[in-house]
C-alpha cells in the first residue's frame, strides 16, 4: 500500500475508558540500540519500538558491522562493537528520522572512513547546519547541500578535538550529536543548553557507565553537560518504557472528554518530557501520576479523568518540554473553552513538516478559528466541530493529532496519508478502538485502509 493511499477514518467519540500501555519510547529506542552498539559487551533491550524511525538506526548499525539479534519485534540482543564500526557498503538510509541522522552523524564524524547519510524528502529538507557547524569546529569533515547543509550528508571521519559549545537552538538531537562526537574526541567536550531539553542521552550515558558531569547554567534555567573523550561505554541491559509522546494523544483525548477515565501503564515519565501534564492541568484536567521505577528513567502509571478544559498560553521555557506534543495541544485548545496561544515554537516549522502551517490549515477544516504566527498559533476553542477530510502531509504527529480532533467532531473525519503513523506508533489504529467507543455504529465505524 503506498503512503498516499492509506487513510484513517474516525467518528465522534461517545466514551473513553480502560487501560493502555503504548509502544516503546522512540527517543530511547534510538539511543538504547546506538549506545549498546558502541559499548563493549552484549546488551539486551526490551520494549524496543519497532517503528520505522528506530528501525533505520538499527539497520544503520547492522550495516556498519554491529551484530544485532532480533529476538522479537521489541526485543534485541546487541553485540557491542566497542566503538569500532565498519565502513558501510551503501549510503545509510535514515528515512524520516531526524534523530537517526543527527545522532549517527555525531558518531560517524569520528570513525576513520567515509560515509553518506540519506533520508526521505522531508528529512532532506530539514536543517543540518546546526550539527555541521559544531562538528566542523571539532575537526570533522562533513558537508551537506547548500547553505542549510541539508541531507545527503557526506562525512569523512577522522580525529576530533573536544569543544565548549552553547546550543543556538533548544535541540536534544543537536546536544546528543555533539556529546556522541565528544565521546570519541581528544579532551573534554561541554555542551551548554540555555533551556533544558530531553535528557535521555545523559541518562543512557550514565546507564552505559559513562556518567556525564552535569551542572546548572548560572541563571538556573539550563544545563552544562561534559563528557570526557575516550570514555568507554559498557553493556547494560535496558527496558524501554512506553513513549510519553505517543501516550499524549490518548491523554489529551481522555482529559478533554467529560466522563472519560483512562489509565496508562509502563509509561515513560521523564520530567523533561511530561510538560503536557502541566499544560493539561493548567487547562483544568484531572490527572494523577504514580512513579513505579526511577532507575535509568522514570516510569509510572497515569490516571486521567475527563472534564471540560479551558484555554491557556504556552510559551518560553515550557516549549522544549512539549515540542512533540504541540500538535495535540492545539487540538486540546480547539476543544477547550476560550483561547489557547502557543508562542516561541518556531522549531515546529522545521519538524517532519511545518507543523504550525499544517495544524492551522487542518484545524480550520474542522471549523476552528485559528491565527497563525511566525512562532506559533492562537486557537479559538469551544465552537462546534464538524468532521473533515484532512491530509497528514506525511507527518505522523499531524495524522494522530487530527484523528484525536476527529473524535470531538460531528460526522466522519478522514485523515489521508496515514502510513507515516508507523514511524512512531505502528499500532495506533489497533489501540484506538480498544479505549474509544464511538457514536453511530460503535467500533465498526472505525475504518482504515485504501480509499
Ligand atoms: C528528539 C528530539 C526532539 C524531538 C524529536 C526527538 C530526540 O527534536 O522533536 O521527535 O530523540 O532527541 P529536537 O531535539 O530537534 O528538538
Amino acid at each position: 500500500m503506498s503512503r498516499s493511499t492509506t487513510t484513517l477514518s474516525v467518528r465522534q467519540v461517545r466514551h473513553i475508558h480502560g487501560e493502555i500501555s503504548v509502544p516503546g519510547d522512540k527517543s530511547l529506542s534510538h539511543r538504547a540500540v546506538l549506545f549498546a552498539a558502541l559499548a563493549e559487551g552484549t546488551t539486551s533491550i526490551t520494549g524496543f519500538l519497532p517503528g520505522e524511525d528506530c528501525l533505520c538506526t538499527m539497520r544503520a548499525l547492522q550495516a556498519m558491522g554491529c551484530m544485532i539479534e532480533v529476538i522479537s519485534e521489541t526485543e534485541l540482543r546487541v553485540h557491542g562493537t566497542g566503538g569500532k564500526l565498519q565502513p558501510p557498503l551503501e549510503p545509510i538510509e535514515c528515512g524520516n528520522s531526524g534523530t537517526a541522522m543527527r545522532l549517527i552523524a555525531g558518531v560517524l564524524a569520528a570513525q576513520p572512513f567515509k560515509s553518506r547519510l540519506i533520508g526521505d524528502a522531508s528529512l532532506s529538507s530539514r536543517p543540518m547546519k546546526r550539527i555541521v557547524d559544531p562538528l566542523r569546529q571539532m575537526g570533522a569533515r562533513i558537508e551537506g547541500r547548500g547553505d542549510k547543509h541539508t541531507a545527503p550528508l557526506e562525512i569523512e571521519g577522522g580525529p576530533l578535538t573536544g569543544i565548549d559549545y552553547t546550543l543556538p537552538v533548544a535541540s536534544a538531537q543537536l546536544k546528543s550529536c555533539i556529546l556522541l562526537a565528544g565521546l570519541f574526541a581528544q579532551g573534554t567536550t561541554s555542551v551548554t543548553e540555555p533551556t533544558a531539553t530531553r535528557d535521555h542521552t545523559e541518562r543512557l550515558l550514565a546507564h552505559f557507565h559513562v556518567p556525564p558531569v552535569i551542572s546548572p547554567t548560572p541563571d538556573g534555567k539550563g544545563r552544562i553537560i561534559r563528557v570526557r573523550g575516550g570514555s568507554r561505554l559498557h553493556a547494560h541491559d535496558f527496558h524501554v518504557p512506553g513513549d510519553f509522546s505517543s501516550a499524549a494523544f490518548w491523554i489529551t483525548a481522555a482529559a478533554a472528554l467529560p466522563g472519560a477515565s483512562l489509565t496508562l501503564t509502563n509509561l515513560g515519565m521523564n520530567k523533561t518530557r511530561t510538560g503536557l501534564l502541566s499544560v493539561l492541568s493548567k487547562m483544568g484536567a484531572h490527572l494523577h501520576e504514580t512513579i513505579t521505577d526511577s532507575a535509568a528513567e522514570q516510569v509510572g502509571i497515569l490516571h486521567v479523568n475527563g472534564r471540560k478544559l479551558r484555554g491557556i498560553r504556552i510559551e518560553g521555557e515550557m516549549i522544549a518540554n512539549v515540542i512533540d506534543e504541540l500538535p495535540v495541544i492545539a487540538v486540546a485548545g480547539a476543544v477547550a473553552e476560550g483561547k489557547t496561544e502557543i508562542r516561541d515554537a518556531r522549531e515546529l516549522r522545521v519538524k517532519e513538516t511545518d507543523r504550525i502551517e499544517a495544524m492551522a490549515h487542518n484545524l480550520r477544516a474542522f471549523g476552528v478559528e485559528v491565527e497563525e504566527h511566525e512562532d506559533g498559533m492562537t486557537v479559538h476553542g469551544g465552537s462546534p466541530l464538524k468532521g473533515a477530510r484532512v491530509n497528514s502531509r506525511g507527518d505522523h504527529r499531524i495524522a494522530m493529532a487530527c484523528a484525536i480532533l476527529g473524535l470531538f467532531a460531528r460526522g466522519e473525519t478522514v485523515i489521508e496519508d496515514t502510513a507515516c503513523i508507523a514511524t512512531s506508533y505502528p499500532t495506533f489504529q489497533d489501540d484506538l478502538p480498544r479505549i474509544v467507543q464511538f457514536y453511530e455504529g460503535g467500533l465498526a465505524s472505525l475504518l482504515s485502509g485504501r480509499r
